[in-house]
């Protein structure tokens, strides 16, 4: 499919479904238990709505902003997401490079594939690094190192998976670390030979933040029984300072959801936060993050930086969080699907499309500048 006719998320969403097995696939396409905070995530971005004025001059218009003091191209950045590197083979470093030349933040998850020293290596800009705290603190420590020396510009403590919330699709598709061969996959790989190709030309094909720095763990049976014990219940707020000290650069602490945490992340050292709840993927039931918004925008009082991630699927979207207070937006799945649907240039071709979204919606908005929106952008309704 030539890139110009991908015009929605959703046009990468279902080409990607045609490509990408279906295991991975429905990995990023899910939500846990009912999926109904997934659902609500992106439902409540159209209870928003966006003023519309007009009879003003709207010739230049502006999307750039900074993020944590750096320029960026849009308010928006790619977050965390786990495994990205199976959507597409070496799909981290495809989604950096991408990031990098478009000007926006990359974030590297912990459970990426491909490593976080290979993942900066592609990156005139600093990536930034998503850290998943593990019960094995040493290691925990040594990962934040990493992070350091590979010069991560941002430390992303996630908060909100101590343990994970089931996702039936995940569990009926058998997904399990290190992957079992099972028929079916095996079949699949028959009708997505573009896919299966792609990944026996890549060596990147197991966690690289763990696979080889796990002393001990020699075999992948070995390390995923490692990896399999290694929540930590424990987690809590005191842990941000020696994290902080550790890491040494500024810390974004991800998955508040409730305005009382924005202020204990902030009192423990956060220099911003992500107003998140996994993409819908831990606790169902909780809130959509763009309601729970406000609250935190409010209990902030302007300290840190706020970013919102899960449900923005369009430049208006974009729009929308920053005019409720967001500094900027992150994206998850959109992303994924356009690596599976199209790699590197799928992501460009992303971001080039939220861009014209955002900067048309700002201009019959009547507005010039994505750093003046606020309450008077928009107006909530049913
Ligand atoms: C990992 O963070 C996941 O949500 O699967």
């Amino acid at each position: 499919m030539r890139l110009d006719r991908f015009l929605t998320v959703d046009d990468f969403k279902r080409v990607a479904e045609r490509r990408v097995p279906r295991m991975f696939f429905q990995y990023a396409d899910s939500g846990a238990y009912t999926e109904g905070t997934y659902r609500a995530n992106s439902d409540d971005f159209a209870a928003i709505h966006l003023q519309q004025r007009v009879g003003r001059h709207i010739t230049t218009r502006n999307l750039a902003t900074t993020m944590l003091g750096q320029p960026v191209t849009m308010p928006l950045g790619l977050a965390p997401t786990g495994a990205a590197g199976m959507q597409s083979a070496e799909g981290e470093m495809k989604a950096a490079r991408a990031a990098d030349r478009f000007g926006v933040p990359f974030t590297l998850s912990t459970v990426s594939i491909c490593s976080l020293e290979d993942v900066a290596a592609v990156s005139k800009r600093p990536i930034w690094f998503q850290l998943y705290v593990r019960r094995d603190r040493e290691f925990t420590g040594r990962l934040i190192d990493r992070a350091r020396v590979a010069g991560c510009a941002a430390l992303v403590v996630t908060m909100d998976c101590q343990h994970y919330g089931q996702r039936h699709k995940d569990v009926r598709n058998g997904l399990k670390v290190p992957l079992k061969f099972t028929p079916r996959f095996v079949a699949e790989m028959a009708i997505k030979p573009r896919w299966a190709l792609s990944m026996l030309r890549t060596r990147h094909r197991t966690f690289g933040n763990f696979a080889g720095h796990v002393p001990g763990a020699a075999t992948a049976a070995a390390l995923a029984a490692w990896m399999s014990e290694q929540d930590d219940l424990t987690l809590n707020w005191q842990d941000l300072l020696w994290i902080k000290k550790r890491f040494g650069g500024p810390l974004v602490v991800k998955g508040i959801l409730h305005p009382d945490d924005a202020r204990e992340a902030i009192a423990h050292g956060a220099d911003a936060i992500i107003v998140s709840n996994h993409g819908g993927r831990q606790l169902d039931g909780a809130l959509s993050t763009i309601r729970a918004l406000p609250r935190i925008v409010d209990a902030v009082g302007g300290q840190c930086e706020i970013y919102l991630d899960s449900g923005v699927r369009s430049g208006h979207d974009m729009l929308k969080a920053v005019a409720l207070g967001a500094r900027a937006v992150f994206i998850g799945r959109p992303f994924l699907y356009a690596l599976g649907a199209a790699g590197e240039p799928g992501v460009t071709r992303l971001f080039e499309i939220l861009r014209a979204e955002a900067d048309s919606a700002l201009g019959l908005m009547g507005e010039t500048d994505v750093n003046t929106l606020g309450a008077h952008s928009v107006e909530m309704g049913g």
